[in-house]
């Protein structure tokens, strides 16, 4: 039996951080690497609140896009198995930086969305909050209290985290005994300093990904491989 097994059958207090990597398995495109998002698309253009001042239009069909994208896909194993890790633990922080709402489809209870979701919908005038599942959505959509503009509740570059969800993030990566690190380059902040501050915390640290990241320098053990399979048979 490897540490992480040992540490997984004493039934400690588990967070977990999750990125793109994981709903990779259910057809969900990554950011980063040779099929993601960000080689045929500019985040600058997409994904900030300048661009979608200067073009609601063109930031809107890119998330109809993906919205048609993710609607039909389903969690897959990897998805589950955390689910059922949840059940099995004592104390229990998913954290994600995925907007496709599958920890939540899967059946997750405690979750994070650190960047949002895809499914949810702000206005821009009132601030008003719902939840919008259309697909294809009206483009452009208008808020049904005020008639303003909606956007899609996601956190672009440039903007700051949601401060509640970054806050109990903290505190779970800060007090837990068992830290996992699935599916993501580590590249983006704050979502990747909550790994350095569990580990810095004294978490154990454990990183599943198929290749090295830059957080493998922090991680106690790096499984490589995806994350369904090293899931799968460290729940066995
Ligand atoms: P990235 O696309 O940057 O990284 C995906 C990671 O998943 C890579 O390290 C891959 O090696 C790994 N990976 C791919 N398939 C995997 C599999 N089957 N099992 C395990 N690992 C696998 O995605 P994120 O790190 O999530 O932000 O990106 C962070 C943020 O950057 C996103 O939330 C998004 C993006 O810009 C916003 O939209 C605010």
């Amino acid at each position: 039996m490897n540490i992480t097994k040992s540490k997984l059958r004493a039934k400690q207090s588990i967070t977990v951080l999750t990125g793109a990597g994981i709903s990779a398995e259910s057809g969900v495109p990554t950011f980063r690497g040779s099929d993601g998002l960000w080689k045929n698309f500019r985040p600058e253009q997409l994904a900030t609140l300048e661009a979608f001042q200067a073009n609601p239009h063109l930031v809107w069909e890119w998330y109809d896009w993906r919205r048609k994208l993710i609607k039909p896909i389903k969690p897959n194993p990897a998805h589950y198995a955390l689910v059922e890790l949840e059940a099995q633990t004592e104390q229990f922080t998913l954290i994600t930086q995925n907007i496709d709402g599958l920890h939540d489809k899967a059946g997750s209870q405690n979750v994070l969305e650190i960047h949002g979701n895809i499914w949810k919908v702000q206005c821009t005038k009132c601030q008003y909050l719902s939840h919008n599942s259309e697909v294809p959505i009206q483009i452009l959509p208008t808020c049904e209290q005020c008639g303003g503009l909606l956007r899609p509740k996601v956190v672009w570059f440039g903007e700051v985290l949601p401060e509640k969800e970054l806050e109990t993030a903290k505190f779970a990566a800060t007090h837990c005994d068992l830290m996992f690190i699935i599916g993501t380059s580590g590249l983006v902040q704050p979502a990747a300093s909550l790994g350095v501050a569990g580990k810095q915390a004294g978490a154990y640290v454990v990183e599943i990904n198929i290749e090295q990241t830059p957080l493998s320098n922090i991680a106690d053990e790096t499984h490589i491989g995806k994350a369904s399979d090293v899931l799968t048979n460290l729940l066995s």
